[in-house]
């Protein structure tokens, strides 16, 4: 029987956001469907102008879904079976499942304990001590592969420590995939001082506008940021079949199309992604303040390196508890949402079992997915039921 308290606060609701904007997107919509811009055209076209604004990258490509922008950039580099790329083991599936889906091997490297994104002295040694290079500098993985790629993973909304991992990738030859899914909005303070936007450090960005996202569409989108023009010019291709000139295809593609809806809510919506995630950031504060000492928080590492408030947008708050299970429980039996990201790490996932890994290998993503447990945290939350959500809790270690 739920022991409610009468306030329910929900994991997530996009109904208020959708309120809020629905006197601008609709006429924006009805505008898009007299024009018939329906995929790619004009409007993803001034979407992905805008993005590259907003990122400062030099090149956007909108794609049909964050895992496509994955797989676009894999197919790309021309990656495939005889190759791997060097990845974290604690992200959604997306990240190395579009790795596989390529062909080629995921190889897994333990993330950081207080982040939980990749961990870029853990990926140092790696290379250092498990990885071989041939006379000609190929640099292969422990089953013999070429290393062809580092692809990190900005979890929850933090950017890993891109200098760092990118001093890997620079001095391996290793191009960086940015996977940055749940991450546009926030930056990245590089210790030269320079702020970096999530997921236009690196050579390659990836971003999801899935409706859970800080940046969430209508459906199913993603998009693709890279520096290099000829690249760019190839992942629209291969986003269309490997077409540039109609019904002539010189590389095998696929139908990677954003539509034309999405983009135009997404141009709506990207004016107010920093105000929501400031209000997120208000939300972690009260969590913050009455969580203290009671369960692990998220770490803001970058918090003394800048004064934008970006450097975390939490698109999850993610506290940590060895009695995690117990808790999710309670807050459940007092409608209170919660989820675990994620259960089981992916070198545990069935579908790798081919790939050898054993429990144990990756300790800290192994603690992260036993401890784990993500809070309601979305914008329009409210500071009345984070309060709530977070007192339940509090109440829970006092039982
Ligand atoms: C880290 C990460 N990578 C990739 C993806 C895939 O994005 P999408 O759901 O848009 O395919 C997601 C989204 O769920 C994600 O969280």
């Amino acid at each position: 029987m739920p022991l409610s308290s009468g306030m329910q606060v929900p994991l997530l609701d996009l109904k208020p956001q959708y309120q809020s904007l629905k006197a601008e997107i609709l006429p924006r919509l009805e505008a898009l469907f007299e024009s018939q811009d329906l995929v790619l055209g004009e409007t993803v076209g001034r979407f992905e102008r805008t993005v590259c604004g907003f990122t400062g990258a030099a090149h956007a490509i909108g794609m049909s879904s964050g895992t496509d922008a994955i797989l676009a950039v894999l197919m790309a580099l021309e990656i495939g079976p005889d190759d791997a790329v060097l990845t974290t083991p604690y992200t959604f599936f997306a990240t190395s499942g579009c790795i596989a889906r390529v062909g080629a091997e995921p190889v897994f490297v333990d993330i950081d304990p207080d982040t939980a994104n990749l961990c870029a002295s853990r990926l140092a040694d790696f290379v250092k001590t498990r990885c071989t290079r041939s006379a000609e500098g190929v640099l292969r993985a422990p089953s013999g592969r070429r290393i062809k790629a580092v692809m990190p993973v900005h979890l929850y909304g933090l950017c890993c420590e891109l200098d760092d991992v990118a001093q890997v990738a620079r001095e391996n030859g290793l191009p960086l995939i940015e996977d940055a899914a749940q991450a546009l909005g926030s930056v990245y303070p590089g210790r030269e001082g320079a702020l970096h936007h999530a997921g236009a450090y690196g050579e390659f960005g990836c971003y999801s506008f899935y409706p859970t996202k800080n940046l969430g569409g209508f459906g199913d989108g993603g998009m693709v940021v890279c520096r290099d023009a000829a690249m760019a010019a190839k992942l629209r291709a291969i986003r269309n079949h490997g077409m540039e000139d109609r019904y002539y295809h010189k590389i095998v593609g696929g139908n990677f199309r954003l539509d034309g809806i999405q983009a135009a809510v997404l141009e709506i919506k990207l004016r107010h992604l920093d105000a929501w995630s400031a209000a997120r950031r208000a939300n972690a504060a009260i969590y913050r303040e009455i969580l203290d000492g009671i369960a692990t928080l998220p770490s803001e590492p970058y918090a003394a390196r800048t004064a934008d408030p970006r450097h975390h947008i939490f698109n999850q708050f993610v506290i940590r508890t060895p009695h995690r299970d117990a808790l999710m429980e309670h807050l459940r039996s007092r409608e209170i949402g919660c989820a675990i990201y994620y259960p089981l790490p992916l070198h545990r996932q069935d579908c790798f079992a081919a790939l050898g890994y054993q429990e144990g290998d990756f300790p800290v993503a192994e603690q992260w997915a036993r401890e784990s447990l993500a809070l309601p945290i979305f914008p329009e939350l409210g500071e009345h039921r984070v309060r709530h959500a977070a007192e339940t809790i509090a109440a829970f270690r006092a039982e």
